[in-house]
């Protein structure tokens, strides 16, 4: 039905992708505003039409994100085909699984991705005791840090659960996500690919698993299809860095300019 309406609606009106009703609404009260880095209108006013059209050409952002790998063979395609395209991704791992992954791990710092945690068992942090959580972090980061060097490990809470007690034991910024196809559902291609485009803005973050080879398909197309229409990739750093936020540690962004409310 959800695609069967975007199709209809971008045939009809001619409207961009990003017109199509999002396959999963998100919740107005379930966000605040960051920091955004907006032209005053004053500013623009005072532009020439020349100025003007290239901030119009400018690229738009957008991050891909994806979890619960490395996995072997679907973590190294992907690799291969974001090389290929010279897109950068963000990489949220399961350190139960850098073991015997490394190579991946060093792939992915090599070849300009972010590198993330996802906790070291992929544990619901909301119901974890806090010294289960600080040790689950800290199992995966020690890990991260062994097979990629140092650096700061951003945090994806696995489900994207989490309550503001245990936020406050994070000690690095959080990251949610804007755009979800849910593909560890759909287990499909198309579908995927359909979901991502009928929602993308410019500055979103996109979820996706490496750990499924539809998903890995899916986002190779979604590069495709969206660098035709301007859109650059970049790791979530990166795109805080374009938007000019500072991102807090223990705080959970769906977006740069977008925080997730914690329940
Ligand atoms: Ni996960």
């Amino acid at each position: 039905m959800k695609k069967a309406f975007c199709v209809v609606l971008t045939g009809l009106f001619l409207l961009p992708a990003a017109a199509c009703a999002r396959p999963v609404e998100p919740d107005p009260s379930a966000y605040s505003a960051a920091g955004t880095a907006e032209i005053p209108v004053e500013i623009l006013g005072e532009l020439d039409e020349a100025t003007l059209a290239d901030l119009v050409d400018e690229p738009k952002y957008v991050a891909l994100t994806f979890d619960d790998g490395p996995r072997e063979d679907t973590t190294a395609a992907l690799l291969d085909g974001l090389l290929e395209r010279g897109a950068a991704a963000t990489f949220f791992v399961i350190g139960s699984q850098v073991p015997g992954n490394e190579w991946l791990l060093q792939r992915m710092k090599a070849e300009g991705h972010q590198i993330g945690n996802h906790t070291y068992s992929h544990v619901r942090l909301k119901t974890a005791d806090k010294d289960s959580v600080v040790e689950e972090i800290h199992k995966a980061e020690v890990l991260l840090k062994e097979a990629a060097g140092e650096g700061s490990f951003w945090l994806r809470p696995p489900y994207g659960a989490l309550d503001g007690q245990r936020a406050a034991l994070i000690k690095t910024p959080m990251v949610y996500w804007s755009v979800d196809p849910q593909d560890w559902k759909l287990l499909d291609t198309e579908k995927v690919v359909d979901a991502v485009l009928c929602a993308v803005q410019p500055g979103d973050i996109i979820l996706l698993h490496d750990f499924y080879s539809t998903s890995v398909k899916a986002a190779l197309e979604i590069v495709d299809r969206l660098q035709a229409e301007g859109y650059d990739f970049v790791t979530v750093e990166e795109l805080f860095r374009i938007q000019g936020v500072e991102p807090q540690a223990g705080t959970l962004y769906a977006r740069p300019d977008r925080i997730k409310t914690l329940s």
